[in-house]
């Protein structure tokens, strides 16, 4: 089989396409067709090894998986013994923030990892897209609970993580003002947002407005500068660790202080987000947003280089073999 490989972490320069043995199941394991996985910025992670702490989840000192990719949408094909709960032929899609080498044709996963068949009528990239930004959001959120009539800004609206956390906020009832480059603000409006700020016409933190959450999606800004904009009582949230790893450090001290504060978001249950995303996508709550921009495997390379540029929108799918057909 052809899969994406590499011995160490590294940039996406160092990746190669090589013809793999097709792995056998151990025992508890399934053995996925790959259809369609995603490039994300966990992968980015896991193949980097950056920030340093990926490293205690992706393997040290080396990476646990020399092939690269966190999630899938495929077919079962075959299984190991004892298990017992799938079939051969089964739709299913999953995710593990860890690395499960799943940017190959075929990948071989434990059945306790979260893990869910695919709904009647649902694609593969699809489906795909509803995986790792998407619990990053629903996580980001769930920390917070924010509720109906609280006003949440959003920085970041065209990102994966952004770009979920605007649908589920709105599947909430909640007021959304969502900040984005001006070439996307008919995109980011189509999301659901109910107002949106271009960032080359308007800097948000130095709106007269106040929030009771601002979450940044794209981890751009710092709590130092978002403090004005933030109810007195109001939270911040980012995607990033910040300069210095300040948002840990802030979200250690700012709720003893009382008033305003940083919560860290650190993920929590995969199998919980995927449950819910996967609801709201069947009741046409939720629809991931995926890049026009599609690759193949041979790809690797160009498809990590441009999820590093920071440029993506939404969701980059990776097609394999066939992957986008049901
Ligand atoms: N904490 C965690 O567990 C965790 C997990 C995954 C990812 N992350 C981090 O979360 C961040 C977002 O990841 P993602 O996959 O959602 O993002 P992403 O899709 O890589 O974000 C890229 C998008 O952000 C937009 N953007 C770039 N600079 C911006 C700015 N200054 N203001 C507003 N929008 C801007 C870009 O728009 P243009 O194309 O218009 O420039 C692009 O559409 C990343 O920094 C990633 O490392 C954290």
């Amino acid at each position: 089989m052809k899969a994406s490989v590499r011995q160490s972490y590294c940039s996406a320069d160092s990746i190669q396409l090589v013809d793999l043995p097709i792995p056998e199941p151990k025992p508890d394991e399934i053995r996925i067709r790959v259809m369609a996985t995603t490039v994300n910025r966990t992968d980015l992670g896991v193949l980097t090894g950056k920030p340093y702490a990926m490293r205690l989840f992706a393997g040290f000192p080396k990476p646990r998986f020399a092939v690269t990719g966190t999630d899938f949408a495929g077919v079962v094909d075959k299984l190991g013994v004892g298990v017992q709960d799938f079939q051969i032929g089964d739709r299913v899609w999953g995710f593990w923030d860890h690395g499960q080498g799943t940017h190959a044709e075929y990948a071989c996963i434990p059945t306790k990892y979260p893990m869910l068949p695919i709904p009647e009528g649902v694609g593969f990239a699809e489906i795909v897209a509803c995986g790792e930004a998407a619990h990053y959001a629903f996580n980001f959120l769930n920390k917070v609970n924010p509720s109906e009539g609280d006003h949440v800004l959003v920085n970041g609206g065209t990102g994966g993580i952004g770009s979920a956390a605007i649908q589920l906020l709105k599947a909430r009832g909640i007021l959304v003002t969502a900040v984005c480059h001006e070439a996307h603000v008919d995109l980011v409006k189509s999301l659901g947002a109910d107002r949106v700020i271009a960032l080359e016409k308007e800097d948000f933190t130095k709106e007269s407005i106040q929030y009771d959450f601002v979450f940044d999606a794209v981890g751009k800004s710092r709590f130092k500068c978002c403090k004005s904009i933030l109810k007195p009582k109001g939270v911040y949230l980012s995607s990033e660790l910040g300069p210095n790893w300040e948002n840990i450090t802030l979200a250690l001290y700012t709720p003893i202080l009382g008033g305003k504060k940083v919560v860290f978001p650190v993920p929590g249950s995969i199998r919980e987000s995927m449950d819910a995303i996967q609801s709201l996508l069947l009741e046409g709550k939720f629809h991931p947003l995926i890049d026009e921009k599609q690759f193949r495997l041979d790809q690797m390379k160009e498809a990590f280089a441009y999820v590093a540029s920071g440029k993506k929108v939404g969701n980059v799918i990776l097609k394999v073999g066939d992957g986008t057909k049901q």
